[in-house]
């Protein structure tokens, strides 16, 4: 029901950073990437049984696609394609959406290694936390990232998110259950600073 969706459809953008809901259309673009990443990728996602070229065919998008609008639409995640410069270059979900008085949802996302090192995804995910924290009327989120993963570690510390748990065996990834680190953010620890964006701008100047 569209009146259990808070936040959700929704385009946000900063410069040539677009987040906007997948299209149907979208298979072509995100089989390609998806493919061309999966070295990139594999050690890091709690990939589906078979075969990388096949999980991630055209054909399987549009398994995933209706997924995530099935999900999307019964309010429990926000599946954004992440584009850069009308180019389809990774992926951010805010998933597992508990409302009441949890209020809270994970983060998680990826970029084509490509355009790796760019702050796409810090500014992905600033802009998503505040839509999440606005008119997505959420107070936490929270992303959970395997300690060797210093590329993923670097864009939270440099949000300012706070490590606050160690969470063993967390998440079958790559063949094995992986210890994560947990951090998460609130709305109170950003609403004095005009928004996560405002403060990754000053970050990032
Ligand atoms: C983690 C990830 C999303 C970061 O996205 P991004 O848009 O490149 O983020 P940034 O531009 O802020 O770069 C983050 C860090 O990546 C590292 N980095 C930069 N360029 C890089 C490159 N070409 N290749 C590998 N790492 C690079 C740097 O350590 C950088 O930190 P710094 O700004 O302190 O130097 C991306 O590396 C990725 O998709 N990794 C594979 C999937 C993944 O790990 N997903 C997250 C699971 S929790």
């Amino acid at each position: 029901m569209l009146g259990s969706t808070p936040g959700w459809p929704a385009v946000l953008a900063d410069g040539p950073v677009v987040l906007r809901p997948y299209k149907r259309s979208d298979g072509r673009s995100w089989s390609e990437v998806r493919i061309a990443n999966q070295e990139w990728l594999a050690p890091w996602e709690s990939a589906p049984p078979g075969p990388w070229s096949e999980m991630n065919s055209t054909r399987a998008y549009s398994y995933v696609y209706q997924d995530m609008r099935r999900s999307a639409r019964k309010g429990e995640s926000m599946p954004f394609a992440v584009c850069l410069d009308d180019q389809l270059v990774g992926h951010l979900n805010l998933g597992n959406i508990v409302r009441r008085a949890f209020s809270s949802a994970y983060a998680g996302y990826w970029v084509d290694h490509r355009v790796a090192g760019r702050g796409v995804i810090p500014t992905a995910l600033a802009l998503a936390v505040d839509h999440a924290f606005g008119p997505g009327g959420l107070h936490r989120i929270e992303v959970n990232i395997r300690p060797e993963n210093r590329p993923s570690r670097r864009v939270v510390e440099k949000l300012g998110f706070r490590e606050e748990a160690y969470h063993q065996r967390y998440m079958h990834i790559d063949g094995n259950w992986r210890d994560h680190l947990g951090y998460a953010l609130t709305s109170e620890e950003i609403a004095a600073e005009g928004g996560l964006l405002a403060r990754w701008r000053r970050v990032r100047a």
